[in-house]
This record gives structure tokens, C-alpha cells and sequence, in this order.
């Protein structure tokens, strides 16, 4: 029997299941290998996150990713899943500029690289980028809390809300994005209370990232779900697997059986006529082409 295929989440449909209750699943991806795994089960959204920066192209942090680079990632996610709501990273400096220049970036998530929405960090700060592209006709997914774009101002990749204010200026932001237009916001890294606060303050989903159980969904990134990710691991991370550790067993397998001569086996060996094989050795050596 057929798996029944899956289907593609709208923005209605998002809407709808805060209404209902029914939490929206969100993981990141920057390639078409793990794009197509995560398009083949049911998970709602994938999210081309700046975290690729790190997790794929090896930076220290988000900051330097290009346009260039994450529209490279972002294209080859959207061409490996097919079947679920894509969510292009505007990466630092792409939307902060002017009105004009976040329109056309984002506008190039969509254009060049199949993306169905962009997510930009920043609350109070970033709501006019967000309306100038909303009024372009593009849906805008907001990322409030820890913003790692800018964690040198934040004093690093620290909990933000744990004071009254600083709690207080969360929800702000989260309304600040509501009335920009957003479809979504991305709560990361605030106490579960503040997470369910802002969760009740605004109409549109809100997706936790160490922001408690009573968001609307959850987002992780994909790395350190699966344990690809090993130069450090945020508390609000659960391992689903160790696939570093499986890679790095198969790796060392593979150079051990190589030396060894056990691979290729003759399974994995084009066969050729042995009277052939023969013929042809022995035409080479008279050609002088063998000893
Ligand atoms: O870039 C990213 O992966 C993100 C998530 C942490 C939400 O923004």
C-alpha cells in the first residue's frame, strides 16, 4: 500500500491549529539530503535557519552567512521537500538596511529558492522591515527572545525575559510583530512562563525554541536534535540521536576494512568474463603494456 502523501501546510492552516490546540512541528534543514528525510515524515515546517552558518558552513557564529550562501541552502532544501512550509533565514544585515533592500531580499527567498515565507530576528526594532515586506505580498514569520544575529548586544546567547521589564519588553516585541503582519513568531530561549504569556498575548502561532511547552509548536535545529552538532549543546536541546557518533563508527569501519581488504567485496564488483579477463591480460602483456 501506498503511503498516503503528505501535504503542504498553509497559512490558514496554521492559524487554525492554534486555535485548535494542534501544536506545529518546525525543524531546520540546508541541504537536499536532509530536506527530502524530513519532507518523508510528518513535520510541518522546515526552516532554512542562519544556524546553517554554523551547523553546515562552519562559521563561529551567524553573523557572517551571505544572501548568496543561505539562498544556496535554502534552494537545495526547497527542491528536496517538496511537501511542506518552507521558512527562508534572512540572514544579518539583509533586512536591517532600509525598507527597499529587505523587500528585495526577501523577495529572492521566494524567487530564487522556492521558500514559501522569511523569518527575521527582532521585536519592536525590526517591525517596520516586517510590514514594508508584508505589504510586498510576502509572509513573514517573526523571532523574538534570544536573537542571536545580535547576542553581542544581548551580553550573548543568554535566557532573555527573566526580569518584570525585560519579560515585559518580550510580549511588547511579540505585539510589535503582530501588528507588523507576521504569520508566525519563533519564541527562543525565555522563561516557560513568559512563553506562555506571549503565547496568550497574540492571535498568531507562537514556535518555541527553549520557551516551554505551551507554545503553539516547537522548533529545533536539526544538528543538534540528531547529534551532528558537538561544539556545544543549548540547555532547552533534546538528542533524538547520535548520528555523530554513528558516522564516526561507519568512518573508522570503512578505513579499517579498506586496509584490511574486506571492502569492496565481490558484491560490490563489476563482473567480467574470465576468458575475457584472460584475452585481454595477455594482449596487454604482449603489447608491453603489462607485465
Ligand atoms: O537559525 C535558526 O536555526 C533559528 C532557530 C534557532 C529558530 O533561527
Amino acid at each position: 500500500m501506498e503511503t498516503p502523501r503528505k501535504k503542504k501546510g498553509t497559512i490558514p492552516d496554521f492559524l487554525e491549529r492554534k486555535r485548535s490546540g494542534r501544536r506545529i512541528t518546525m525543524v531546520t534543514s540546508y541541504d537536499y539530503a536532509f530536506a527530502s528525510l524530513v519532507d518523508s515524515v510528518d513535520i510541518d515546517m522546515i526552516l532554512v535557519g542562519d544556524s546553517g552558518a554554523m551547523t553546515t558552513l562552519g562559521y563561529k557564529n551567524t553573523v557572517p552567512v551571505t544572501m548568496v550562501e543561505m539562498l544556496i541552502m535554502a534552494r537545495a532544501v526547497s527542491i528536496g521537500a517538496q511537501n511542506t512550509f518552507l521558512v527562508g533565514d534572512m540572514p544579518f544585515l539583509s533586512y536591517e538596511v532600509s525598507g527597499e533592500r529587505a523587500v528585495e531580499n526577501a523577495g529572492r527567498f521566494l524567487k530564487e529558492a522556492g521558500m514559501d515565507a522569511v523569518k527575521l530576528e527582532g521585536g519592536r526594532r525590526t517591525a517596520p522591515a516586517v510590514q514594508a515586506i508584508v505589504r510586498a505580498g510576502i509572509p513573514v514569520m517573526g523571532h523574538i527572545g534570544l536573537t542571536p544575529q545580535s547576542a553581542s548586544q544581548l551580553g550573548g546567547f543568554r535566557v532573555q525575559g527573566k526580569t518584570m521589564d525585560s519579560a515585559q519588553a518580550v510580549v511588547e516585541d511579540a505585539l510589535a510583530l503582530q501588528e507588523a503582519g507576521v504569520f508566525a513568531i519563533v519564541v527562543e530561549a525565555v522563561p516557560a512562563p513568559v512563553g506562555k504569556m506571549i503565547t496568550e498575548a497574540v492571535g498568531v502561532p507562537t514556535i518555541g525554541i527553549g520557551a516551554g511547552p505551551d507554545c503553539d509548536g516547537q522548533v529545533l535545529v536539526l544538528h543538534d536534535m540528531l547529534g551532528l552538532f558537538e561544539r556545544f549543546v543549548p540547555k532547552f536541546v533534546k538528542r533524538y540521536a547520535n548520528l555523530g557518533a554513528a558516522c564516526r563508527e561507519s568512518l573508522a569501519q570503512f578505513a579499517v576494512e579498506v586496509r584490511e581488504g574486506a571492502f569492496p567485496a565481490s558484491e560490490h564488483c563489476y563482473p567480467m568474463d574470465a576468458e575475457q579477463a584472460r584475452e585481454l591480460r595477455e594482449g596487454l602483456v604482449r603489447a608491453g603494456l603489462l607485465r
